[in-house]
């Protein structure tokens, strides 16, 4: 059997920023917390923690005086303005890639534009972007785009701000695209879906084409670790999900030739390490 690592598996730029970040800070010994989960890992969080640093799930216990680490997500506006009025230290980690899209978005608007975004409503990077809008669309493709300009004819005519979250698909954004260039008459599209992103899916999807079975290491959270099995699904006949190398059965192991290895941009390289020395 042979195993193939796919190059790009692994934390992406953003994620190594965010934890290099935390545990610098964890390193100082300075009080810090982290604002939600830096990254969806649960192994990666419980390191963190294990170094001193503590979750907290909203801006209103953060304690007054204390450092707060933003993840690579990002937060909304409102959420800035909560932490500094309590006097909270921000240490911002939001991806460069993210802000990006929060400076669109606000720049949009200030000119008379209304931002959409392409992507999962709930998903916590499209919430931060959303809460740097004052009135944003959220569709998460382009049947609920065609849904969202049916229930008021006039939307095809407003002036509108495409963006789209990091890690959509390709496919997602640009049935978007085709559908607002078809039905819209002043939109403007920002591709905003992260390189490391479409690069990994890419190379997932070429490595799946060519094996018998693909491991896709991540946790089942991680919105970019299921995209990635999903892409994998559509190529190869058995695709495994594990977010480490105890969930891999080792006895029920296929006789493929080859087999795929790739890993979401949360995960970091001490799982995939585990998970290919078992293979091996
Ligand atoms: Fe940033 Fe792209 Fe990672 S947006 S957090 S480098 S997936």
């Amino acid at each position: 059997m042979t195993l193939i690592l796919a190059r790009s598996a692994g934390f992406c730029y953003g994620v190594r920023r965010a934890v290099e970040m935390a545990e610098e800070t964890a390193r100082q010994g300075r009080p810090c917390v982290m604002l939600g989960s830096i990254i969806h890992n649960t192994d990666v969080i419980r390191r963190l923690e294990e170094q001193g640093l503590r979750t907290v799930e909203r801006p209103e216990e953060v304690p007054a005086g204390c450092t707060v680490l933003i993840r690579s997500h990002g937060e909304g506006r409102a959420v800035h303005q909560l932490l500094a009025d309590r006097g909270a230290e921000i240490l911002d980690a939001t991806c460069p890639n993210v802000t990006h899209i929060h400076k669109v978005v606000q720049q949009a608007e200030a000119q008379g534009r209304r931002p959409v975004i392409v992507g999962t409503p709930d998903h916590p990077e499209v919430l931060a972007i959303a809460g740097w809008c004052r009135s944003p669309a959220v569709v998460s493709g382009a049947e609920e785009l065609e849904r969202w300009l049916q229930e008021d004819p006039e939307r095809r005519d407003f002036p509108l701000t495409f963006v789209s979250q990091t890690t959509s698909t390709r496919k997602i954004w640009d049935d978007c695209v085709k559908k607002a260039k078809k039905e819209c008459t002043n939109a403007e599209f920002f591709d905003t879906i992260c390189g490391a992103t479409s690069k990994r899916q890419e190379e997932a999807r070429q490595l799946a084409q060519t094996c018998g079975m693909m491991v896709v290491i991540g946790d089942r959270k991680s919105s970019n670790t299921r995209r990635l099995a999903e892409i994998c699904r559509e190529a190869c006949p058995d695709v495994r999900l594990i977010e480490r190398a105890a969930d891999l059965d080792l006895s029920h192991m296929p006789r493929a030739e080859r087999v795929g290895i790739t890993a979401g941009a949360s995960t970091p390289a001490w799982i995939i390490k585990e998970v290919y020395d078992k293979m091996s």
